[in-house]
Formats: structure tokens, C-alpha cells, sequence
């Protein structure tokens, strides 16, 4: 059954190595091996293997990745030949594959119990055939190459979309094997960071082919934090509502009608989050109550930062558990499975497009504060909160310019 599932979500074939490295954990494997079949047991060792012994990973580990700013991405020019768009693409040719090895070194040094644990092995799976594509695709010339590598690109974004509910997934089954949290937390943070890092400039390359008003790339030049904090709100409202038949107001305040440069994706991830649980400690602590109180939202903008402010009327967090609510897997949700509701919005993070009502969960794998947290300080800002227990909750995200102003993060 587990098999299934690893074979249909990852595309994986019979012998893949993690559906082989699963096998081997397995009673099965045991039984056969009783039975003598040693041939067949060593075949699949010898594939299992194939994880660790690979050269050109190693090489690429060993070469530093350069990051760019957004503002030495936003101001690298436009031009008629589309001479911008191979540039950009010979950058990522050679830039992905180096990023990716990195990973791969991360998921290659986790605790031995944690990294055979089957989910966290097709991930890193997908991470080494990731590798492999885009390493052995020979160098770009011309556009029409260009093209084919965008296609599979294209692809690789969409097989990865769900890496992060695997993750959690993952880690929620076997982190109880391991005492080191901080071990735990720098993986995941890095993981995680460097995923949203290669999306962002994936989609940015993807983006350049687009003629889309006040874009350049993924990068808004005239971005509203008024109008992303409402898209979102609306957005979470009615998975809040097929929930639990309510839903608390937004109400944005403080700067509200400022614009500027900004990648919109990863805030809206973010907001996505910060507006879930604030949304979810409302209802739920005035379930029996007359009426839920409204969520209010200021922004306040200024030369250097700026910042969202979400507070809510949900009773605070209670001072026993206010520090661990940044760990990876931390949450005081029920069961990990939201029956009510099915999707998830970790897969969405980089699809903009996906802003209907498209089904959702509330809450569940204790994912949302840490990642959020993540990629704030990832975007050279921060995020942390103040609980008035008995009361509600302050959530201050903020987060640094990128018009070239002041010093900013990279990508
Ligand atoms: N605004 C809030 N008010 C009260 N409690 C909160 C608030 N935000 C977070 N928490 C507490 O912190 C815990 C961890 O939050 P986090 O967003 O990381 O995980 P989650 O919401 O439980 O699951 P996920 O975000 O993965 O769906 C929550 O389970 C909840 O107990
Ligand atoms: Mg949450």
C-alpha cells in the first residue's frame, strides 16, 4: 500500500531507489533474504547505493552557488533581441544544478533513521533525477534551446510542488528517533529557503517570456501590501468557511495605499499562513460566543522596511507552549489530517495563478509559523509575535526593500 503510493506520487519506477530501499526495510525483503535469494537482495542493495556513490553530485556540492540580488534582477535590462532571456537561462544552466547539489548533500548527512525513512527518501530521490536532468542538458545557444530547457523546467517545478507537505509529512512520522531539534530545524530551514530561492528565480526566467503590466520577471513594480493582504484574506475566508460555517473580517489599516517594488509570491505564502492561524484562534475561541472579532492588519511603510502587523482577538497562546510554536511540526491541531478539507497550500506556494477558492486546510502539520519564519529572515526580515493570553495575538512580519536603496538579501 505504502509502495502504491510512493510509485503514483512520485512517478517513481518499480526500482527505484527508494521504492528499493523501502522494500529492503520491509518483512518481505527479510523473508527472501531467509529463503536464500541472495542475488536478487544484492541487486537491490547495489541500487540503494546509487544514492550516495555519484561523482558529478559531488563535484557540483563542491562549487559555490552565486546568488544575485532583485535588484541587479530587476535592473539587468530588457531587450529586443530577447539577448536578456539567454542570459538569464545560461545563468540557471549552470546555477541550478549547483543548488540542487547542495541539497542533495543535506538529505546525503541527515541521521541514518531519518533519511531511510521512505517519504524523505523520494524526496531525495526526485532531488538526484532533478540533478540529472538539468546536468545533462548541454549548454544553451540559442533560443530555441532555450525553449526545450524552459519545457523541462516547467516540469521539474511541477513535479516538486508538493516537496514540502512530503517534508512535513516526513518528518512528523520519524522525528521522534531524534533528540537534536536544532539538527532538524537547520535542515528543514535550509531546504526549504533554497527551494523557494530556486522557484523564485524558476518562475522569474518563466516569467520573462510574459508581457504582464508593472512586471518584470516575478518582480511587481508597483506592488500594494493593501491589495495582497485582501486577495489572501478572501482566500482564506472561504476555506475558513467550508470549515466551520464562519469566517472572521480583515480589516487593513496604516499605509494602505503605498506601492513599490516587490516579489509578491513568497508573501503570499506567508500572509497565507499568518491570516490561517489568526483566523483559526478567532473561531475556534468564539465558537460559543455572538460574533467572531474582526483580524486587523496595519502596514506601515518607511525607507528601509516595511511591515505587516496582524493582530487578532483569538485568545492568545498560552505561555506553556509560546516557544515552541517556530519548531518544525509543532501544532496543537487534533490529528495531522484535516478531514474537513483536503488540499493543502504548501503546493500552491509559487502558483499565483491558484487564488480561487481551490480547496485548502486550516491547519495541520505545525509547518506554517517555522517556514514562514524561514523566509522571512531568507528576504532579510523577520517575523516574531507577542501573545496576550487571555487576549489575542500581535504577528509582525517584517521584511526589507529591494529597490537597491538600502542593502538587501539575495537570492
Ligand atoms: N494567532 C494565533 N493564535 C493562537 N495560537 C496560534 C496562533 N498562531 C499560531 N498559534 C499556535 O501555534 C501552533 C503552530 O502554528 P503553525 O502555523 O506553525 O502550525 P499549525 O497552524 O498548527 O499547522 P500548519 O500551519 O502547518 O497548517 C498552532 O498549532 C497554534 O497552537
Ligand atoms: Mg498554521
Amino acid at each position: 500500500m505504502a509502495t502504491r503510493k510512493l510509485q503514483t506520487s512520485f512517478r517513481s519506477s518499480p526500482n527505484s531507489p527508494a521504492l528499493v530501499l523501502y522494500r529492503c526495510f520491509s518483512d518481505d525483503f527479510h523473508k527472501r533474504r531467509e529463503k536464500g535469494n541472495n542475488s536478487e537482495v544484492r541487486k537491490e542493495f547495489r541500487n540503494v547505493t546509487s544514492f550516495y556513490y555519484q561523482s558529478a553530485i559531488d563535484a557540483a556540492a563542491m562549487q559555490p552557488s552565486v546568488r544575485l540580488t532583485p535588484a541587479a534582477i530587476l535592473y539587468s535590462g530588457k531587450s529586443a533581441d530577447r539577448s536578456h532571456i539567454l542570459r538569464s537561462v545560461q545563468y540557471l544552466h549552470k546555477e541550478l544544478p549547483v543548488r540542487i547539489a547542495h541539497r542533495i548533500n543535506g538529505f546525503r548527512n541527515l541521521p541514518f533513521i531519518v533519511g531511510c525513512h521512505p517519504i524523505l527518501l523520494s524526496v531525495h530521490e526526485l532531488y538526484i533525477r532533478a540533478f540529472h536532468i538539468l546536468s545533462d542538458f548541454g549548454p544553451i545557444r540559442d533560443l530555441e534551446q532555450e525553449a526545450q530547457w524552459s519545457e523541462t523546467l516547467r516540469n521539474l517545478l511541477d513535479d516538486h510542488k508538493d516537496v514540502v507537505t512530503r517534508l512535513a509529512e516526513g518528518f512528523s512520522e520519524c522525528r521522534k528517533y531524534v533528540n537534536d531539534e536544532g539538527l532538524i530545524k537547520t535542515f528543514l530551514d535550509r531546504t526549504l529557503t533554497s527551494r523557494l530561492g530556486i522557484r523564485m528565480l524558476s518562475e522569474h526566467h518563466l516569467a520573462l517570456h510574459d508581457e504582464k503590466p508593472n512586471h518584470v520577471g516575478i518582480i511587481n513594480i508597483a506592488f500594494s501590501p493593501r491589495k495582497v493582504v485582501e486577495k489572501k484574506a478572501e482566500f482564506i475566508r472561504s476555506i475558513c468557511e467550508a470549515k466551520y460555517g464562519v469566517a472572521p473580517n480583515v480589516k487593513v489599516n496604516g499605509h494602505v495605499n503605498t506601492t513599490f517594488p516587490y516579489i509578491q509570491p513568497p508573501l503570499d505564502y506567508i500572509l497565507g499562513e499568518l491570516l490561517k492561524n489568526a483566523m483559526r484562534a478567532s473561531v475556534e475561541s468564539h465558537l460559543h460566543g455572538n460574533g467572531i472579532p474582526d483580524i486587523n492588519v496595519t502596514i506601515a511603510n518607511n525607507d528601509h522596511h516595511f511591515v505587516f502587523r496582524i493582530s487578532d482577538r483569538g485568545g492568545g497562546i498560552p505561555a506553556k507552549i509560546v516557544n515552541k510554536v517556530f519548531d518544525y511540526n509543532f501544532t496543537t491541531s487534533g490529528s495531522l489530517v484535516d478531514d474537513k478539507v483536503d488540499g493543502g497550500l504548501f503546493g500552491q506556494i509559487m502558483d499565483t495563478g491558484n487564488t480561487g477558492p481551490a480547496p485548502g486546510k486550516m491547519h495541520g502539520y505545525g509547518f506554517g509559523l517555522p517556514t514562514s519564519q524561514a523566509y522571512a529572515k531568507y528576504l532579510g526580515g523577520s517575523l516574531t509575535l507577542e501573545s496576550l493570553e487571555g487576549i489575542g495575538t500581535d504577528v509582525y512580519l517584517r521584511l526589507s526593500h529591494i529597490d537597491g536603496r538600502s542593502e538587501s538579501f539575495r537570492i
